[in-house]
Order: structure tokens, then sequence, then C-alpha cells
């Protein structure tokens, strides 16, 4: 039965690893010609536990290897998401080590291609014996490295700077505006030009507290000087990055060679799980390339999936009623609330020019839905029962 299961659900383009369980995506950077995945896995079960890295690795982003786990809790205690960097030969993993009450900041390093990491002995590099203090996200900045970390029950977003790795300096915190309604988790914080205007955008997740008060995910805009961000909107109202449930925990690769911005999210929740018996649980979303647009005067964060869609509607944009695909989802555009939808979730959207372009993506248990120009998305894992067509098709009402 299993193997039937399996074979109805397994994404044919998402990632999952091959049996057990996965949740956030981890050290994403490119490194000596590969993409690198990691991501929290639970190596001897298909329920959360025993957190370690799980592997993958990719040339093109959609065609996954995975390799034996990269990063194995120890008896000092589990390990928690972080990030990648790549300097010279080797590719340097800075992750959170969880204890019973303790999170803090360590290194691992691997001089084979991220196959196999060494724990650094001088670990923690930044221990400030909090109980909630987790998810680093180390970039470059000019020349030195810059950490952005949570303090996940203050919500507040940490920056530190350092030339080694292992000394850090504390700069500046951000937080506890936007939506607080959980956790702040997964921070990532990065450059994105605009009319040859650089602009920094600054990711959060949060559990619970998100749409539908699940897990969820909202950005800032804002500029980012080496030591402080500032946001240049109101931060009274989130800006939620996706209008569905499931995608959390997503961040951007590291040193992506043709300078691109890259995210990828967990296409779950935790409050969704896997109603499913397959072998493994858990999925990516899509890999998509982040940009910037101007909607009504702000700037906004575009994503674009990188890979060709399932389907593709580009048609005058009606005046009323709705236009969509149907099947065993329904996706489309409603013309008298001006709103995108998956199943009951709904983003607002003004199409441009009179044309309404939608893009959808489909898969086993997923389906995820972007405007043309990549100013709105919602994104739901969905588990249809056993036998169900994928096929969507076309319908006015
Ligand atoms: C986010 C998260 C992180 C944590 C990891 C543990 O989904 O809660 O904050 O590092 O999962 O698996």
């Amino acid at each position: 039965m299993t193997s039937e299961i399996d074979n109805e659900y397994r994404p044919k383009f998402h990632f999952t690893p091959a049996r057990n369980w996965m949740n956030d995506p981890n050290g994403l950077v490119w490194h000596k010609g590969e993409y690198h995945l990691f991501f929290q896995h639970n190596p001897f079960g298909k329920e959360w536990g025993h957190m370690s890295w799980g592997h993958a690795v990719s040339t093109d982003l959609i065609n996954w290897e995975e390799l034996p786990v990269a990063i194995l809790e120890g008896e000092e205690g589990m390990i928690f998401s972080g990030s990648a960097v790549s300097v010279g030969d080797e590719l340097i993993a800075i992750y959170t080590l969880h204890t019973g009450n303790n999170q803090s900041q360590c290194l691992a390093i691997s001089k084979d291609n991220g196959r196999t990491f060494i724990k650094f002995e001088g670990n923690p590099v930044l221990d400030l014996g909090l109980e909630h203090f987790r998810d680093p996200k180390v970039f470059k900045y000019k020349n030195h490295w810059i950490m952005v970390v949570v303090k996940a029950e203050e919500r507040l977003a940490c920056f530190y700077s350092s030339n080694d790795l292992m000394n850090w300096k504390f700069e500046s915190e951000f937080g506890n505006v936007g939506a607080t309604g959980g956790q702040w988790e997964c921070p990532d914080l990065f450059p994105l030009n605009i009319d040859d205007e650089e602009v920094w955008v600054l990711i959060i997740s949060l559990n619970p507290g998100g749409i539908r008060n699940t897990s969820g995910t909202q950005y800032f805009i804002g500029d980012f000087d080496g030591k402080t961000f500032v946001p240049r909107y109101s931060t009274e109202e989130p800006r939620w990055f996706d209008y569905g449930s499931h995608n959390y925990a997503g961040v951007t690769f590291n040193n992506e060679p043709n300078n691109r911005r890259i995210f990828i999210g967990w296409l779950n929740s935790w409050q969704n799980g896997s109603p499913i018996q397959t072998s493994w649980t858990g999925a990516m979303t899509i890999p998509r390339e982040l940009g910037l647009a101007k909607v009504n005067g702000e700037i906004v964060v575009t994503q674009h999936p990188i890979c060709a869609a399932t389907y593709e509607l580009v048609i005058d944009v009606p005046t009323s009623g709705v236009v969509g695909l149907k099947g065993f989802a329904t996706v489309g555009y409603n013309a008298d609330t001006r709103t995108i939808f998956v199943e009951d979730y709904d983003a607002p959207y003004q199409p441009k020019d009179g044309k309404l372009h939608l893009k959808v993506i489909v898969d086993r248990t997923s389906v995820e839905l972007f405007t043309g120009d990549g100013t709105c998305c919602i994104t739901l894992a969905l588990f249809p029962p056993l036998g169900s067509s994928r096929e969507l098709t076309t319908f006015t009402q």
C-alpha cells in the first residue's frame, strides 16, 4: 500500500526527501558548481525529532540528488536551522545548536563540497544563554560577514558583524512590528535593485500569527548600512510574502553565480502536517527568483517561479465574475472582489493594462499560483483523494 501511496503523492518536481521528516530549507548556497539544499531532517522517522541537516544538490534547482545526512545531531544537542557560506574551497555551515533550554550559534566546516562536515571545536560562536535564539543567516557584506538571527519569543531580528565567523559583534536589533502573533523564525536579509537603487528586504517567518493564524512569512522593505535595518514604510500592517498557508521558513541562496536572488520555502506549516501515509513528510516550494516592483507607489517583492508554469492564463481582464482553472483544486481571479484565489485562500490583486496573467504550478501535492508580474502568490499543499486527476480545465462563471 505504501508504494501505491508513494507513487501517487511523490512530487514530480518539488524536492522531498526519499524518506522521513523534513522541514525548513537550510544552508542554501552555491558552491563550486552545485546548488546545495540542506534541510531540517529527522533521519529516523516521519515525525519531527532528532533534528539534523539533510542534504541535496542540484545544478539546475529542479532536479535534486539527495545525499547522506550532512550534519547529524550529537550528544551536545540537535542541529536547528541556519545558513552556509562558501569560503575558498570550504563550505561553512552556521547553525543553531538546540539543547533542552539553550539555543546558540555554531559552525561546521566541510572540505569536501558539503558531503561531510566537522563541527568546529570552538563552538558555540554566539551564545547569549537564551532559550529562543536561533536560525542564523550569514552573508558577505563588503569585506566582512553579517549575521541576522532571531530572539524568537521577543520577536526581534538581531544583527551581528564578524571578520572571521568566530567572533561576533552586536550591531542592532529590529522587531515587534508587522505581524507579531507568533514566534519570529528564520530571518533573511538581502539587497535587490529597482530603478538603479539598492533596497534591502528583511524576510521574517512567524509561527503562528500568519494568514489564518497558521505559520506565515512577512517581509519588510528598507535600508541596511551594515549596522541597522530601517524600514521605509509603515510597519503597522504586515506585508505577506505569500497569501497561502504553506510557504514557511523560506530563505535565499548565498553566492548565486548569476547574481539572482533565489528563494525556497518549506511547502507546509506547523499546523498542517501530512495527512497521508507517504514514506516521507514535507516538500519544498518551487524555487522562485525574487525581484522588486512598484505597486501604488510602494516597492514590493516579486516572485517568479524558476520553471515553466503547468498552466498559464493570459486574457483581457474580465469586468465581472470569476475566471480560472478547476479540477482537484480551483484557482483563478475574481473580478468582483479583485482577488486571486486558490481554494478558499485569496489575495488582493489589481491587474494592470487590461491584461490578466496567471501562472499555476501544479504537482502531486501542491498548487502554487503566481500573477504574471510576480507581485502576488498563493501556495497550498493539497492531498487529493487517491486516484484524483491533477488536470485542471479553464472555466468562467
Ligand atoms: C522553523 C523552526 C526553526 C527551527 C527549526 C527546528 O520552522 O521552528 O525556528 O530552527 O524549525 O526544526
